[in-house]
């Protein structure tokens, strides 16, 4: 089992990333942390908790809330893809289960201190409550076992032509983040936009059974989709933690450029030149898509 934190702003593919992780009989989710991203941070704490209360996990999982704004840099959501609410497609009943009363970083702390063994952490939206934590709290990252993290492109962004949206959010954040000196594995748009969800596996989950559905008409909802399928981004990260051969992943020194025009772009030092050939993250290049299609399917099959 590996203990993990999941720190996101749900979001659907945040929101497909949780069902899949509470669900999965390996992985043993410690916290939930939100963040402002997708939408602000209110929303994504509420539709983190809707995904809890869905699968009865409420009782079982904190949500802690985090970040309502980047660190210096001001704040832009993404609610023309995932909608005004950030989980759009599917009539969640409000949630009766509230937030624990700490912040997102204090619960970071805690939970991370307090583990027996080194916890993975899993942001999937900026990463403005990792930056405090590791600002604030630097006897974490010898109890931090790795950052599998959703962000980032060596190729074209998804909100400037630099920039990838996680990163271009608080890339203030990412730059504490990668400077921390914490085994990082970037799952970046050089994987997410190759491994997209068809429409036959959106067709099967469909008929699966009641958390199929759910997905399906949250997914099908997400305003950045064409004919080839959609890209569940966030559920990439969960992947590669059960299935790290079915990812192409190449050991690169990343800096993140904190402004100008490519403010938020995740440079890759591809010759080695500016850190005597060290390295600070794993990146991700490539993926089996159909693998990651047959392991979603298999994933909602298990679920209630
Ligand atoms: C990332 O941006 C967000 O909109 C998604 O949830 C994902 O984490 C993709 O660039
Ligand atoms: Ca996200």
């Amino acid at each position: 089992m590996e203990r993990i934190i999941i720190d996101a702003d749900p979001g659907i593919d945040d929101a497909a990333a949780l069902a899949v992780a509470i669900n999965h009989p390996d992985l043993d989710v410690q916290l939930i942390t939100t963040v402002a991203g997708n939408v602000t941070v209110d929303k994504t704490t509420n539709n983190a908790l809707k995904i809890l209360e869905f699968f009865g996990k409420a009782d079982q999982i904190p949500v802690a809330a985090g970040a309502e704004q980047p660190l210096v840099k001001p704040f832009e959501d993404a609610a023309r893809i995932h909608g005004e609410s950030g989980m759009q497609g599917y009539d969640f009943p409000e949630p009766t289960t509230k937030p624990v009363p700490q912040s997102a970083v204090a619960a970071l702390h805690e939970s991370i201190m307090k583990s027996p063994e080194p916890i993975t952490l899993v942001p999937t939206g900026s990463y403005t409550n990792i930056g405090l934590l590791l600002a604030q709290y630097p006897e974490v990252k010898s109890h931090i076992n790795r950052i599998v993290a959703m962000g980032g492109t060596l190729g074209r962004g998804n909100m400037t032509s630099a920039a990838e949206f996680n990163v271009f959010t608080d890339p203030d954040a990412a730059k504490i983040m990668y400077q921390a000196g914490i085994p990082i594995v970037m799952i970046g748009l050089d994987v997410t936009m190759k491994a997209l969800l068809t429409p036959p596996t959106l067709e099967t989950i469909n008929h699966m059974n009641r958390a199929g559905r759910m997905l399906h008409d949250i997914i099908i909802s997400d305003g950045d989709q064409n004919a080839a399928g959609v890209a569940m981004h966030d559920v990439n990260t969960i992947f590669y933690l059960r299935h790290p051969e079915a990812v192409t992943t190449t050991p690169y020194w990343i800096d993140i450029q904190t402004n100008g025009p490519a403010i938020g772009e995740t440079v890759a030092d591809v010759r080695g030149a500016y850190h005597d050939g060290q390295t600070n993250a794993l990146v991700g290049t490539d993926i089996d898509a159909a693998a990651f299609n047959r392991w979603f399917i298999a994933q909602v099959e298990q679920m209630d």
